[in-house]
């Protein structure tokens, strides 16, 4: 099995490569100012999605979680990738201190993992990664644009999809 176009804006995952691959495809797409924000329990994938974005981009650094930094930085690919792990943030006013602030929504495109908790605090316009555990190695990956650029964005990123693999 391989990377799946479900329906408009959904697709079907059966491997991490698979995940991956989609992170690969949606990179092309980005642009300055775009906020990804990735939904799903832990362990689910967003850290691969990110992996394949990061590549995408041209940015071959190893990624990882960063989960005790809280912020990474990938200024290697066409454009920066800033990576954020809001899991361990307890409190909105600690949002500050990992210099969130600073790039969301201007600088590079800003992917965030357990961003949700904070979305007041955040922005209005993203889009929404959402990723759903349906067996051991399956996922359903689902694109809920928020705003008029995500819109676009979402588009842009399943024509990539529909163009570049099997399926519907
Ligand atoms: N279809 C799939 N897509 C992505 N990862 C998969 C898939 N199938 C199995 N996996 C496995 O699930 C795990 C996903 O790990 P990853 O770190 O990307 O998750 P995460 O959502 O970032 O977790 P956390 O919430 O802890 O940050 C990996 O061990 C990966 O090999
Ligand atoms: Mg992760």
């Amino acid at each position: 099995m391989a990377l799946e176009r479900e329906s408009a804006l959904a697709y079907a995952s059966a491997s991490q490569e698979d995940t991956e691959r989609l992170g690969e495809l949606v990179a092309p797409a980005l642009a300055d100012g775009d906020v990804l924000v990735l939904t799903g329990g832990l362990g689910v994938g967003k850290t691969h999605f990110t992996k394949g974005v990061a590549r995408g981009l041209g940015d071959d650094h190893p990624v990882t979680s960063p989960t005790f930094a809280l912020m990474a930085v990938h200024d290697g690919g066409r454009i920066p990738l800033f990576h954020f792990d809001l899991y361990r943030l307890e409190h909105a006013y600690e949002l500050e201190d990992t210099g969130i602030f600073d790039v969301l929504g201007y600088e590079g495109a800003c992917l965030l993992e357990w961003g949700e908790q904070f979305q007041d605090e955040l922005t209005d316009e993203f889009l929404g990664v959402v990723i759903e555990r349906m067996g051991e190695t399956t996922r359903r990956i689902t694109l809920e644009p928020h705003g008029s650029r995500a819109e676009a964005l979402a588009q842009a990123i399943d024509d990539a999809v529909s163009q570049n693999i099997e399926g519907k």
